[in-house]
């Protein structure tokens, strides 16, 4: 499987079965970790077989009913907006990453207990989150799509949107946000320059959403073919 199939294959899966993720896969994704931090200046920690954050069935109506989790990465960046977007777009490298390899996986915001003795923050560090990651029960289901092209497309470019940029708008929409709540735009403009802008939420996680749409953008519209603005 690609990055880009697996793009299309990826939904939220919170049921998993009990079975560890086989040893050459956690090398594989710990790896990509490593280089993950290297890039982006974070401090993402893959946490196996840990069924606390997940254990106490704490959730919310309807929403984020977990099982079975005992492997995650927790999401430590660097405090702020910059260390938000980095970690979107970082993390959804290894979810990619960890669909190609047969895992699924859960960005959770909210609904985990934080098990402080598992991970490290340094100074200047917070946790934004984690990925819950195993074997799931099902594949999940694609999200419902709130949105258009329109709805997150803008055309500064005073041309037609090309196909790269189309795309790379329709792999965005298939990304995780927080609630389904797609709220960023993209912004064609002249040379090619494509600027990404988050949109109001009164929920947040903006920013870490705009960092996971980043980068399905990028995958599909081609890195050659644009540049961020
Ligand atoms: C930043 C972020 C935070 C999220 N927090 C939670 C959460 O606390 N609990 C949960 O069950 N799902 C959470 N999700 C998963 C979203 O609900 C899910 O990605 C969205 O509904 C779209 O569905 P999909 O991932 O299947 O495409 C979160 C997703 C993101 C990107």
């Amino acid at each position: 499987m690609t990055e880009l199939e697996a793009i299309q294959a990826r939904h939220s899966v919170r049921k998993y079965i009990d079975e560890p993720i086989k040893a050459e896969k956690v090398k594989t994704l710990q790896a990509c970790i490593d280089k993950c931090n290297r890039m982006g200046g974070l401090h993402l920690q893959l946490i196996t077989d840990e069924p606390i954050a997940f254990g106490n069935g704490i959730d919310l109506p309807k929403y984020g009913k977990f099982e079975g989790v005992s492997n995650y990465i927790a999401l430590v960046a660097p405090k702020g907006s910059e260390g938000d977007e980095l970690t979107g777009y970082y993390g959804e490298k290894v979810v990619l990453l960890a669909q190609t390899l047969g895992l699924n996986s859960c960005w959770v915001g909210l609904t985990f207990k934080k098990v402080k003795t598992a991970y490290s923050v340094a100074q200047g560090e917070e946790l934004k989150g984690v990925i819950a990651l195993g074997y799931g029960v099902t594949q999940g289901v694609q999200h419902p799509q709130k949105k258009t092209i329109n709805d997150v497309a803008v055309n500064k470019s005073g041309k037609p949107f090309s196909e790269w940029f189309v795309r790379g708008i329709e792999a965005a929409l298939l990304a995780p946000t927080a609630v389904n709540q797609q709220k960023f735009e993209l912004f064609l403009h002249s040379d090619n320059r494509v600027e990404a802008k988050t949109k109001f939420s009164f929920i947040g996680y903006t920013h870490i959403d705009l960092g996971i749409a980043k980068c399905h953008f990028e995958l599909a519209a081609g890195k050659e073919n644009f540049n961020w603005k």
